[in-house]
């Protein structure tokens, strides 16, 4: 399984910070917003990343990330020149994904809680496998209508009168038909290639299989100011109460046994003396 994060956008809604600065990079609490959607990649073992963004920012996650090796990843990059949909992420990503399926995450959703949902897709999905999550705004996402045995009728993008509370969060599973599929898509009225109607392809030839998320999941959203502000919040809130960091990086790496001991001694040992490295240094010596 490949994970591809999309990381792009115009970014418009930020503006004015939007003319220097991606959003993707912005501190939810004390790390930048896109470790958050890398850190649910890495928690359903996936250590193959692509990161797509556009020609000024993809050097900012050059940097950061470099080739992902000291966190036990291979991590590549692809620019996407103008936002020209979601799921041109698979034409791009063409080469990276190969013959292999292939799991999509917006570099803006967050995910906080049991991950079972997923792990569970990625273990058993055939075709596509998208989620539920009910939200009290769905005409502001892509709006999935089940029929009562709970099987999914229709998806429909941002619609005027959705057809039900739940709304399709940005984290998708998809076999390798996905690349043909987006290949062969014609873009929308707005201009994008969109992902509503590569699900709609899926769940047309019947192989699309939508799992409902429960409430004690955390889904948010980061696509405005206030959003973030919120998001901040809740993980500064969780943080401090536990004492543990949310989507730490090198934490799960070593979790997840992607790193060994040593490895994981080396890349705290790098990093400037600082709060992030002194929970590392808590979490090293509490292996030991
Ligand atoms: O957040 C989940 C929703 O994401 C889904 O429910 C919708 O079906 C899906 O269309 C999408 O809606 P958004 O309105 O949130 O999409 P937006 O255009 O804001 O793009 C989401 C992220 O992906 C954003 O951080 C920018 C990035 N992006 C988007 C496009 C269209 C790119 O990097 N390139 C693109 O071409």
């Amino acid at each position: 399984m490949k994970g591809i994060i999309l990381a792009g956008g115009s970014g418009s809604r930020m503006y004015p910070i939007s003319q220097v600065y991606s959003k993707q990079l912005t501190l939810i609490y004390d790390k930048p917003l896109i470790y958050y959607p890398l850190s649910v990649l890495m928690l359903g073992g996936i250590k193959e990343i692509l990161i797509i963004s556009n020609e000024e920012t993809i050097p900012s996650y050059q940097k950061l990330f470099k080739d992902g090796s000291n966190l036990g990843l291979s991590i590549e990059y692809v620019v996407q020149s103008a936002p020209n949909g979601i799921a041109e992420a698979f034409i791009l990503g063409d080469k990276f994904i190969g013959n292999d399926s292939v799991t999509l995450i917006l570099g803006d959703n967050i995910f906080y809680g049991n991950l079972d949902f997923f792990y569970k897709g990625i273990k058993n999905n055939s075709g596509a496998t998208v989620f539920g999550y009910r939200v009290n705004d769905p005409e502001r996402y892509g709006v999935v209508e089940f029929d009562k045995d709970g099987k999914a009728l229709s998806i429909e993008e941002k619609p005027q009168n959705p057809k039900s509370k739940f709304a399709v969060p940005g984290l998708y599973i998809y076999n390798n038909e996905v690349v043909n599929i987006s290949k062969n898509l014609k873009p929308s009225s707005r201009g994008e290639l969109e992902i509503t109607d590569v699900n709609t392809t899926y769940l047309t030839k019947g192989k699309l299989r939508v799992e409902k998320i429960g409430r004690g999941l955390a889904w948010l959203d980061t696509g405005t100011p206030e959003s973030l502000l919120q998001a901040s919040n809740f993980f500064g809130t969780i943080e401090d109460r536990q004492g543990l960091k949310v989507a730490c990086i090198e934490e799960i790496a070593y979790y997840m046994h992607f790193i060994s001991k040593e490895q994981f001694k080396e890349v705290i040992q790098l990093m400037p003396k600082c709060q992030y490295k002194n929970y590392l240094e808590n979490i090293l010596a509490d292996a030991e």
